[in-house]
């Protein structure tokens, strides 16, 4: 049983250093093999591969032909919205700010500043146009298409124009029967800031 045990494993390790020294290009590395001098081969033309056929070309572009669209591919729900603040907190608002004004901690330390999105200009632009710029990048701006998935780059376009909404809201987007400016919040006693004391069972209340 033994000896029969010990050949197996030996044929099973010598079978897998086979497999590890047989002859193979690292990924990227140069080769004179072929006249390119690329080891990788390209795709060959008209190749779909799994995963890359992006039938529905506005969802990856935000453009119809040559011009930005202007509208959500996919309906905008509450999640959509929450989504698009965490990722655009995220992602953008280190440059362009929570309010979306260009005002963020890096132009503040230098960097260029970016337009305010509450701009007449960037509040009338279509809402493919902030979808291509963070695929595609724009002037100083590299682009986001590989650090953020399509549809949170969507979501995140959403939130944009949410966020455009707040800083340029009338009295007409107000509800009727709402006050302006709204009623002052009323504070009850202030606390000292400490835990309660706990009451034992048995104890008197008269410690509170
Ligand atoms: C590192 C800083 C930085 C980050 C992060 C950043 N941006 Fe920008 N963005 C810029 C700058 C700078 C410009 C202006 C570029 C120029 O004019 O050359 C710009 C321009 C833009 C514009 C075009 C405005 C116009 O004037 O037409 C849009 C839209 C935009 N950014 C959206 C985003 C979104 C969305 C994100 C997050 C996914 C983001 N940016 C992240 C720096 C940044």
């Amino acid at each position: 049983m033994t000896p029969l045990l010990i050949t197996t494993l030996l044929l099973l390790t010598a079978c897998r250093q086979d497999m590890h020294d047989q002859p193979r290009f690292k990924p990227l590395r140069q080769s004179d093999f072929y006249a390119d001098l690329r080891s990788s081969r390209l795709q060959v033309q008209g190749t779909v591969a799994r995963g890359q056929l992006h039938e529905d070309s506005y969802f990856y572009s935000g453009k119809l032909g040559n011009n930005p669209g202007d509208y959500m591919p996919f309906p905008v729900t509450e999640q959509v919205l929450a989504r698009g603040q965490q990722h655009f907190n995220i992602y953008c608002a280190p440059c362009h700010s929570r309010l979306g004004d260009g005002n963020g901690m890096i132009p503040q330390r230098g960097f260029r500043h970016p337009s305010s999105y509450h701009d007449e200009r960037l509040r009338k632009a279509p809402l493919g146009y902030f979808f291509d710029v963070m695929t595609n990048g724009f002037g100083a701006m590299s682009d986001y298409a590989s650090q953020i998935p399509v549809r949170d780059r969507w979501c995140i376009v959403a939130y944009i124009r949410a966020l455009q909404l707040s800083q340029g809201a009338t009295m007409a987007d107000v509800p009727a029967g709402q006050k302006v400016p709204s009623e002052p919040p009323v504070f009850g006693e202030p606390g000292s800031g400490a835990t309660p004391t706990a009451i034992m069972p048995g104890e008197k209340q008269e410690r509170q």
